[in-house]
């Protein structure tokens, strides 16, 4: 799409050179002769055109105030001004709303071109950030924790009812990868403090002594190497949320520190007396089981009571195995758009596969094991052969058992009906020495059936050579 440009004029004979001349450049060009009809374009009718050239003094008003007008309702896009006798005051208030230039009639139609392309990049940069920034903001709702098992429809309700609650502090656990990082984001953007900073921290990655400057900050030689006067992460997130990741890693001194911050509201900079106002809503993670580090004495209680007035625990991804068949979809179509792939097709061998599984890396196991399948396919269809699911790590206590005359089948979706009947069938074949009499008999059928499902599911009526492929026939 051409980029667009409005050009308020009231010379008719100036707006019609200047229409023809940017339109041959590959803009497309809407004109107005009067504040009034600029103003119609502009505001009654949401034309939001990407450079604004406008003559300053119309016989009906000043630019100004419709760019002002403008401004105020959020909207991006760049205005150069054209006046005829440049009064200082008024360029001074053009440069405090923001114009992009201001330029003296007549001006050169070249010279003109020029800027109009800076205020071409600058606004499409504006743009481009708007754009990144709204759909950041969409990203991070609650509907992102995507999965329809009551476990997960839980954790959106709650996120849902704790977007409305102004809290102080807030626990999320969770095994590793089960999107204690995501539910944090969606926390703080779907919240009252949505326009607030959101700064991160993660409480393992530093060592004691850094993580306390990082997160209250320090005066100027508060310590060896203090340079000059720091920020911590606390103030930073001022109006904002402050998330700390892995906070069962956190030293016991420590956490009474912060503890005194989120209570009181307060905070010193290390080597700092004055006392700082701060309002930060806190929340924390933890993969580790706090109640027993409580108990042991790895963790406050005081601590852990304050932040557990609020506490989402995330299920692991084996406890809530239905949501495979929505979160697949669309880390697969995620992929396929990041290199190039058309995976359309998700057998259902795959969806047994990924059942069977322990996920003991839950969520983001599940996006690495996509990510590969996906970049290693070469047509449409979802590569088995590159799912690797760790086999050792495989449900093997719920896979189907034999034992002894007794067969042992999970009855949790990892198979299916007809897979349950062949595997029965088969076994009893082996049992009996593939003697199709014998089998019948040990499950109570005719031969006729027996031979006819032997050919259904193309099992074995022999046993496979040694050394040989198991071929089924
Ligand atoms: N319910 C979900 N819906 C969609 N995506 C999810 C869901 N849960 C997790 N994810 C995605 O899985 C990945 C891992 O999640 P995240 O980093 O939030 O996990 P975590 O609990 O913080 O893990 P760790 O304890 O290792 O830090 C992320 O890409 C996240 O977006
Ligand atoms: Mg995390």
């Amino acid at each position: 799409m051409a980029d667009s440009l409005l050009i308020i004029e009231d010379e008719k004979l100036l707006a019609a050179e200047l229409a023809r001349y940017f339109r041959k450049q590959g803009w497309e060009v809407e004109l107005a002769d009067s504040m009034d009809q600029a103003r119609r374009k502009l505001v009654e009718q949401g034309f939001d055109p990407l450079v604004t050239l406008a003559d300053m003094t119309l016989p009906d008003g000043n630019s100004l105030d419709l760019m002002e007008t403008v401004r105020q309702q959020g909207r991006t896009g760049e205005w150069i001004l054209l006046t005829g006798y440049g009064g200082v005051p008024e360029s001074v208030r053009a440069l405090r709303l923001g114009a992009y230039d201001f330029l003296e009639k007549p001006c050169n139609i070249d010279r003109l071109g020029t800027v109009l392309n800076g205020a071409r990049r600058s606004a499409r940069a504006q743009r481009q950030l708007r754009d990144q920034r709204e759909a950041g903001g969409r990203r991070y709702l609650p509907e992102a924790f995507v999965g329809r098992s009551e476990a997960a429809q839980e954790v959106r309700r709650l996120l849902i009812r704790l977007a409305e609650v102004p809290f102080s502090a807030l626990i999320i656990t969770g095994e590793t990868g089960t999107g204690k990082g995501l539910v944090a984001r969606i926390l703080h953007h779907s919240g009252s403090r949505a326009d607030g900073p959101m700064i991160e921290v993660n409480c393992a990655a530093l060592p004691r002594n850094l993580l306390e400057s990082e997160l209250f900050g320090h005066e100027a030689g508060a310590f060896t190497g203090a340079k000059g006067r720091h920020r911590g992460y606390l103030e930073q997130a001022d109006g904002g949320t402050l998330f700390l990741d892995e906070i069962g890693e956190m030293d016991l001194d420590l956490q009474a520190k912060l503890l005194t911050a989120i209570e009181d509201r307060i905070l010193r900079r290390l080597g700092g007396e004055k006392p700082l106002k701060v309002d930060v809503q806190v929340v924390a993670a933890s993969n580790r089981d706090l109640e027993r580090q409580v108990r042991e004495g790895g963790f406050r209680s005081d601590l852990y009571h304050r932040l557990s007035v609020f506490r989402l625990d995330l299920p692991a991804l084996r406890d809530r195995l239905d949501d495979l068949e929505d979160l697949l979809p669309p880390m697969v179509a995620e992929f396929n758009a990041a290199a190039g792939r058309h995976v359309k097709v998700v057998s259902d061998q795959i969806y047994r596969k990924m059942r069977r599984y322990e996920w003991p890396g839950n969520v983001r196991e599940l996006r690495n094991a996509v990510e590969r399948a996906v970049l290693l396919a070469d047509g449409d269809v979802f590569p088995e052969h590159w799912l690797q699911l760790g086999d050792a790590l495989s449900r093997a206590s719920s896979g189907p058992e034999i034992d002894g005359n007794r067969l042992i089948i999970p009855l949790d979706g990892s198979m299916a009906l007809d897979e349950m009947d062949s595997y029965i069938i088969q076994t009893a074949l082996e049992k009996t020495g593939y003697n199709v009499t014998a089998c019948a008999r040990a499950l109570g059928t005719t031969r006729e059936t027996l031979r006819y499902r032997i050919q259904k599911y193309k099992l074995r009526t022999a046993a496979p050579e040694p050394g040989s492929q198991a071929v089924a026939q």
